[in-house]
């Protein structure tokens, strides 16, 4: 797939969001909570889970980098700067599941990196779920070490 990556514009943003529940199914902590209590405030994961990538558009716009193929949206990564600590964080990254396994997930995490680079940072950070078997292999073999493992909890009120 000849995909190429360019800056995010706004028009961009509904497609993400598709691109995002589509792609998160059964590796995202919105899916787990549902399934552990059920649908909570009438709104169900996929909900949630669309509002994470206008979040991070509205936080850092200039840090978002769409892949595309004969026009087509197929992957997109976003990233959080903190500069006064140095750090980049990327808080989300998807791939169309018709493109996967044809290095697009590694592209786009070396084009976040290198992003943080031009801005000066000193360290990236990213985090995946014990149950994303893809997110476990990808990120050490893109020079990220294990730093910690979180446990979360949840329950309705
Ligand atoms: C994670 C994701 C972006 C990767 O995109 P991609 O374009 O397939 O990524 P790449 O092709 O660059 O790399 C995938 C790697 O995972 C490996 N892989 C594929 N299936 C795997 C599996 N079941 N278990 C372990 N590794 C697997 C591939 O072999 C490849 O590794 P390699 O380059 O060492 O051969 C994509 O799978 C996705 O959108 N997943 C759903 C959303 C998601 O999990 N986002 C990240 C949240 S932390």
């Amino acid at each position: 797939m000849n995909a190429t990556i360019r800056p995010f514009r706004p028009t961009d943003l509904d497609a993400l969001k598709l691109l995002t529940v589509e792609s998160f199914n059964g590796v995202t902590l919105e899916q787990n909570v549902e399934q552990s209590l059920g649908v909570l405030n009438g709104h169900d994961w996929r909900w949630r889970k669309s509002r994470h990538i206008a979040d991070d558009a509205s936080a850092n716009p200039a840090g978002i980098f769409v892949a595309e193929s004969d026009g087509r949206i197929i992957g997109y990564i976003s990233t959080l700067i903190d500069r006064d600590a140095g750090k980049g964080r990327i808080p989300n990254l998807a791939v169309d599941s018709t493109a996967r396994g044809e290095g697009l997930g590694r592209r786009l995490i070396e084009h976040a990196l290198d992003y943080f680079r031009r801005e000066g940072l000193a360290y990236a950070m990213i985090e995946t779920m014990a149950q994303n078997e893809i997110g476990r292999h990808l990120y050490p073999s893109c020079g990220f070490v294990e730093v910690a493992r979180q446990v979360h909890f949840a329950r309705k009120l």
